[in-house]
């Protein structure tokens, strides 16, 4: 059995001849939150239709809980909720009229009703209709709607979309509250760096179809680089001198930025300097924007 709960293989899926997603590998582990990021375009929603079989994949294989998607569909997608662009519902019955109905369908027990309810935090509200809520609440009866089969994976794809900053912590909250305490596994996709970066263990960045960066939050932003910012009393032999000995170096007006390197260390870097009076050091890290601004090269930002 596979460590991961998803995985597939070569995953791709053309419209015409613009490849949409390109032969990509996803490993995500069980029991964490996957954050799968990418600027609109990048093929997230079309990636996840095909995870949960609403569109054919054009060449590559998905096994999701160690079984082939394609040998095993139902038994599988019994154990994923899901919420792909945006929610479904009517709006002239309440929250609990609406699960009500998917519980029937799925032959579900109505007793599934209120803990959902509980846990996307919309049980004050359940007798009234829906369409009075505000887009937050919309949401989290969309994500309700995927808890009540009670799935061992949850696939979001934007779930934060759209929200105002209340119902981004709401929802952030939620995601936390369901890995940490019920074990799901969460698969949601965004744009926005920063959400990504605030809740997920495991991020996987796609571009251009292609993906581009997967592995743990932690490795994305060990990716920094740190760059010393100096001010001598003669830049232009200074950044000569250092550009001499292999410093990757830039020269803004006065200012020197140097890059550390496991090779050009602090150490090397002033003793390369030693000649020169330096009146100014200090140490600059790269942001994880910057960071994936270098993994994207720069052409895209997010
Ligand atoms: N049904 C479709 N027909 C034609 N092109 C599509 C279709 N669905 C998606 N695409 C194209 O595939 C690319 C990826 O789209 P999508 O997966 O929706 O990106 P994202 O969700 O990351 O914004 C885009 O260039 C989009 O125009
Ligand atoms: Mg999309």
């Amino acid at each position: 059995m596979s460590e991961f709960i998803i995985e597939t293989n070569g995953l791709t899926r053309r419209f015409g001849r613009h490849v949409s997603v390109d032969h990509i590998d996803l490993r995500v582990p069980e029991g964490k939150i996957y954050g799968f990021l990418g600027a609109n375009g990048a093929g997230k929603t079309t990636t996840i239709r095909m995870l949960l079989s609403l569109i054919r994949a054009d060449e590559g294989s998905v096994q999701i809980m160690g079984r082939s998607l394609k040998r095993e569909r139902e038994s599988i997608l019994r154990n994923i909720g899901s919420l792909v662009e945006g929610p479904s519902y009517y709006g002239h019955l309440s929250a609990y009229g609406n699960l009500k109905i998917i519980c029937k369908l799925l032959e579900l027990p109505e007793e599934n009703i209120r803990e959902v309810l509980d846990t996307v935090r919309l049980t004050p509200y359940a007798k009234q209709t829906v369409k009075g809520y505000s887009l937050g609440m919309k949401q989290r009866l969309g994500i309700a709607q995927a808890l009540i089969r009670k799935p061992k994976l949850l696939i979001l794809d934007e779930p934060i979309n759209g929200l105002d900053p209340a119902g981004i912590q709401e929802i952030r909250n939620l995601m936390l509250a369901l890995s940490h305490e019920q074990g799901i596994t969460i698969f949601l996709s965004s744009h926005i760096l920063s959400e990504i970066q605030s809740i997920a263990d495991y991020v996987g960045i796609i571009q251009g179809g292609k993906l581009i960066f997967q592995d743990r939050m932690q490795e994305l932003e060990k990716r920094n680089t740190v760059r010393l910012s100096i001010i001598t009393d003669r830049p232009d032999e200074a950044y000569h001198a250092l550009i001499r000995n292999g410093a990757t170096t830039e020269k803004h007006g006065n200012e020197l930025l140097v890059t550390v390197t496991g090779r050009m260390d602090q150490g090397e870097i002033f003793r390369i300097l030693q000649p020169f009076s330096l009146q100014h050091v200090s140490e600059q890290t790269s942001s994880l924007e910057d960071i994936f601004l270098q993994l994207t090269g720069k052409g895209e930002s997010l």
